[in-house]
């Protein structure tokens, strides 16, 4: 999968998709990112890319025809459809299945706005979908874009070590992930729970989906009120609602 990354900071974007899993995943080939800085677009000889908005107001809105060429530019650079996504707090929220949909298109055009956003013609024109990470205002789209391309690239088949940590993902399946535990077995006072250490498999898995099930109530009812449980789940939750409500007195 190829990334372009339209910014005016595109080292930034860069390294932050060279360190860890994503960083692997460009080694071995299964992700590849690349910047477009719309000022090398620019065509006057102060390389201006943003103006001040029409019906006044503070701050400077981004031009259209440097971030058009830049788009086109990033575009062009390689073969196949490309889509444009641009990060604003406009945007729809990123959700891990959004996520999980664009890990499969081979190509993706991020768009980082700066100043107070970008001129809405380029948008309606040039941009395929809008997307946020979360209802916060951050001073540019960069920190999301490098968090759109590090959650894609951690998918990307091959970029974790073990296939199966992927599948078992807070929100991969609408629940929010089980604790972890390694060595030591004893903490200072604190024990790992006994289950962890029964090697009885079906035990681990049941008590591990009880854990997601309770924390998911606890700290994520808006996600819990979205599943669909079984009826199995449904009595593992309710098992865990009887143990915490008594734990509480
Ligand atoms: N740019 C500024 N704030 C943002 C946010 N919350 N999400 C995506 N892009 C942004």
């Amino acid at each position: 999968m190829r990334i372009d990354v339209v910014t005016v900071f595109p080292d930034f974007v860069a390294e932050a998709a060279r360190v860890g899993v994503v960083g692997r995943a460009q080694e071995r080939g299964l992700l590849a990112v690349h910047g477009w800085n719309p000022r090398d677009f620019a065509t006057d000889n102060y390389r201006t890319i943003d103006g001040r908005p029409f019906g006044g107001g503070p701050g400077m809105v981004m031009l259209v025809e440097p971030l058009r060429k830049a788009i086109h530019a990033a575009k062009a650079a390689a073969e196949g459809p490309a889509r444009v996504v641009y990060l604003s707090p406009q945007g729809a929220r990123l959700t891990q299945r959004r996520v999980e949909e664009l890990a499969t298109l081979p190509r993706l055009v991020l768009l980082c706005g700066r100043y107070e956003g970008v001129d809405e013609r380029l948008i309606e024109r040039e941009v395929d979908e809008e997307l946020s990470i979360g209802d916060y205002v951050l001073s540019g789209g960069e920190l999301a874009a490098a968090v759109l391309v590090d959650a894609i690239g951690r998918l990307r088949e091959g970029a974790l070590g073990n296939a199966q940590s992927a599948a078992q993902d807070s929100f991969s399946d609408g629940l929010l992930d089980c604790p972890h535990y390694s060595r030591p077995e004893r903490e200072g006072g604190d024990a790992v729970p006994a289950v962890l250490l029964s090697g009885d498999h079906a035990a681990i898995a049941r008590w591990r989906l009880k854990q997601k099930l309770g924390r998911t109530w606890l700290r994520r009812p808006d996600l819990l009120a979205r599943c669909e449980l079984d009826a199995g789940a449904r009595a593992l939750l309710e098992e865990f609602r009887r143990e915490w409500l008594a734990a509480q007195v």
